[in-house]
């Protein structure tokens, strides 16, 4: 995103010219962007630890031009549902490149799942006899909750620890493996999840040192040995202004410090290391972009967009902060004001109080920042108000990849039985 004389583009696309050709609400993707936040990672994990591979989580944004980017970037995929195998299908990838971490699975889940020959990640360890009701598989890999988790985007938001729902216990962890030993299963991989949103890079050397410890006891007394370790996502990225970014360098340089020294403790043979990311690689080159519609002055000043708890959940959901641009306005003093969606429900006046710019008007466009993971994937239909468009830009290039819904939309999937037609 830049702005040139007052007026925001992204990449090389003013965002009047967004606006026009496609409507808001619409989400807009910097191709350029994701690619520099993906290679910028990679090269820090490769350059500490070069048997590494990233896994991009699908679940952040899953429209398929974007997880192209990444495929041709060389991520395999992380999937948390069926469908979402189904999607990397789509995009030419499976087997060992596609890694399945569902939860709380039903048994078609696990058939399926099986069936699609794709890494196996299993959240608890009584999935195992059932998994192994349908087949064998050459290798397994436990989620692990390794007792605590963290995160700077709200405690919703929090995926391990005691509180979470995700994972097996760490005091499972050596049954979970035994077990899947003594079933013949041969080859190994272990995950976790823990943080979401971290920008201390700390953090990920103290996280990845307790699973490699749980790991490293079980490789020992296991006789097992681990073809992979995946630390899970949760590289952060600042959502405020003046928040500091994650430096990823000291991230990877501390991971693969401990993660070398705990392999040489436990005398492991050298796992890959993995990771599976999404707010890293498209957090912030997905921006949302609406129109000022409507303006009241109540008990303050409320601002009301197009941009509403259905477009964008995360506000509403929880509490999540975005950083708002009003397009041709940015040089103006502020006033402290609030902004809604269009949604019947209070939890769309999702900021509640903001300095934006005095003179925002009808018709302006606002730009809402960090919007490309957990935004267009977490949008509904409430009120009949539609998914939004998405868009990728490239340079002054631009392309529809989504269409914007239509109220064939709304009503696809529902019949209405015949005596109700009368
Ligand atoms: C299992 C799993 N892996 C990876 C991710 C991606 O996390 P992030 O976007 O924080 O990197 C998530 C997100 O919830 C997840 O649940």
């Amino acid at each position: 995103m830049d702005i040139r004389n007052g007026q925001i583009y992204l990449e090389d696309v003013p965002v009047t010219l967004l606006a026009q050709t496609y409507g808001t609400p619409t989400y807009v993707y910097e191709e350029n962007r994701i690619r520099a936040n993906f290679r910028r990672a990679l090269s820090a994990f490769k350059k500490y630890y070069p048997n590494f591979r990233f896994f991009y989580a699908i679940k952040a944004n899953n429209n398929l031009a974007v997880a192209n980017i990444l495929r041709q970037e060389g991520a395999g995929i992380d999937a948390a549902s069926v469908n979402e195998i189904l999607l990397a299908q789509k995009l030419g990838l499976g087997g060992d490149d596609v890694m399945f971490s569902g939860n709380f699975l039903s048994d078609e889940d696990i058939r399926q799942g099986l069936e699609s020959g794709v890494i196996f990640n299993l959240d608890d360890i009584s999935l195992l006899p059932r998994v192994l009701k349908y087949g064998k598989p050459e290798r397994i890999s436990f989620r692990v909750n390794p007792g605590y988790g963290k995160s700077d985007v709200g405690d919703f938001v929090t995926n391990a620890g005691p509180d979470a729902k995700f994972g097996v216990h760490p005091e499972q962890v050596m049954n979970a493996y035994r077990m899947a030993r003594d079933a013949g299963i041969k080859r190994f991989g272990a995950h976790m999840m823990p943080g979401s949103c971290i920008r201390d890079p700390e953090y990920f050397k103290f996280i990845t040192e307790i699973l490699m410890d749980l790991i490293g006891r079980a490789a020992a007394e296991l006789g097992i040995s681990f073809d992979f370790i995946d630390l899970g996502g949760g590289l952060g990225i600042p959502y405020r202004h003046g928040d500091s970014y994650l430096d990823i360098d000291k991230a990877a340089s501390l991971v693969a410090e401990v993660f070398t020294k705990k392999i040489a403790e436990y005398k492991m043979t050298p796992p890959r290391l993995m990771m599976e990311p999404a707010r890293y690689f498209v957090g912030d080159a997905g921006y949302i972009l609406g129109t000022v519609h409507a303006i009241k002055d109540s008990y303050r000043r409320i601002i009301g967009t197009d941009v509403s708890m259905n477009t964008l959940a995360r506000p509403a959901m929880y509490g999540a902060y975005h950083h708002i641009y009003v397009n041709g306005r940015e040089d103006e003093p502020r006033r402290t004001v609030g902004l809604c969606g269009q949604v019947c429900e209070n939890t769309d006046f999702w900021v509640r109080e903001r300095e934006l710019p005095q003179g925002i008007d009808l018709g302006d466009i606002i730009v809402v920042e960090n919007a490309g993971a957990y935004g267009y994937a977490m949008s509904y239909q409430y009120n009949g108000r539609l998914r939004p468009a998405e868009v990728l830009v490239n340079g002054n290039q631009h392309w529809l990849i989504r269409q914007r819904e239509n109220i064939e939309d709304l009503v696809r999937n529902v019949t209405v039985p015949a005596h109700l037609q009368k």
